[in-house]
């Protein structure tokens, strides 16, 4: 039983289902959202403030939220469990302690947001807050997963690189959030008695797609400038990026069917950890940078050598060894 607790393979199943499970709670929250569910349960944490579940009287709208409700025990659980197997490794990572650590922390915080959210009748900025900590969470549970499947020393990749795969994730970020005040400006809102932001749809919707292109533009300089080891999730992102472009576009311009606002809401999830992917391969491992070269070649090998001969010119020039001590001349003695 031990062998099983401890085993890489299922630390890294586990990271991955918890990834999954996050990524489809904000697909169930869409669900509740866009059938107009927000307030299917009106209490938090029971539904009813007779029962934890869903009774008749709540209808449809119960059964979905209170359905919903449920599922936090799932991505719980799953963190959790992630928290106690990563404990059992031998030897103990302090990476993955602190990445499943902030899993837990994080599915906390929504628990907290999930309340407060139904006490101000699906207030849209805290519903906004409640989605982007959702986009935290899959970024710790997705390098909480990261960690379990690395192997060897990460080597940085440029510095113009690594700076610039930084400021596609902020600008994806600025991209989310812009997001979530179109989707609190607009018409699901979860219930018909909600408050909206009272900001006008049309305008930040244009600065929602103003950012997009500003994203768009980044990641393909990214694409362009990226060393081989990085082109391809650079690629995969552009794809993505234009994809969920695509849809945004096309659920503007048809008045927001449903259907299409949940597929955005799917794309959110797959633009955020392209993304992520992106961040993480900007730290190759060397391995995978330097080809190993037969060792028959006799030239010397540079590639490899070019660490070392980078941090030498930082190195203090040594100075000459200090020539040893003269030997004193006699003098001629006097009188001769
Ligand atoms: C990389 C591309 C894009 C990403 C990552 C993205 C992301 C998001 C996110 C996270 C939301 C909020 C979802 C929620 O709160 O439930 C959202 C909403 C929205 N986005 Fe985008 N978006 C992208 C492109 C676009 C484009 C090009 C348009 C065109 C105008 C657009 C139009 C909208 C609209 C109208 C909403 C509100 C939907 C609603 O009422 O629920 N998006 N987007």
């Amino acid at each position: 039983m031990r062998a099983l607790l401890t085993s890489p393979a299922l630390l890294r199943r586990t990271a991955l289902a918890s990834v999954a499970a996050n990524v489809g709670i904000v697909l169930t929250g869409g669900v509740v959202r866009l059938t107009d569910s927000g307030m299917g349960c009106p209490d938090w944490p029971r539904c009813d403030a007779g029962s934890v579940v869903a009774t008749p009287r709540l209808g449809i709208h119960g059964v979905i939220e209170s359905g919903n409700r449920t599922l936090i025990s799932i991505v719980g659980g799953l963190a959790v469990a992630g928290v106690v197997l990563a404990l059992l490794r031998r030897p103990r990572r302090r990476d993955q302690l602190t990445w499943a650590g902030l899993v837990v922390a994080g599915i906390a915080g929504q628990a907290v947001l999930g309340g407060a959210i139904v006490h101000s009748t699906l207030d849209p900025w805290i519903v906004a807050a409640h989605f982007l900590l959702s986009m935290a969470l899959i970024a710790a549970a997705y390098h909480f997963w990261r960690t379990t499947r690395e192997a060897g020393e990460p080597t940085p990749v440029s510095r113009p690189v690594r700076a610039l795969s930084w400021l596609v994730t902020g600008v994806a970020a600025a991209v989310l959030a812009a997001g979530t005040v179109v989707t609190g400006s607009g018409p699901h809102a979860g219930d018909a008695h909600a408050r909206r932001t009272g900001l006008d749809p049309a305008t930040v919707a244009q600065l929602h797609a103003d950012l997009v292109m500003l994203l768009v533009g980044l990641s393909v300089a990214l694409f362009l400038f990226a060393p081989p080891a990085l082109r391809r999730a650079a690629g995969v992102l552009v794809a993505v990026e234009l994809a969920q472009g695509l849809i945004g576009v096309v659920q503007y311009l048809t008045r927001l069917p449903v259907l299409l606002v949940g597929l955005h809401m799917a794309g959110a999830c797959a633009v955020w950890l392209a993304t992520l992917t992106v961040l993480a391969g900007a730290r190759v491992t060397r391995a995978r940078s330097v080809p190993a070269r037969p060792a028959s070649d006799p030239r010397p090998d540079r590639a490899a050598d070019r660490p070392l001969r980078k941090a030498r010119k930082y190195l203090p020039v040594p100075r000459p060894a200090p020539s040893p001590p003269r030997p004193a001349r006699r003098r001629p003695a006097a009188g001769r």
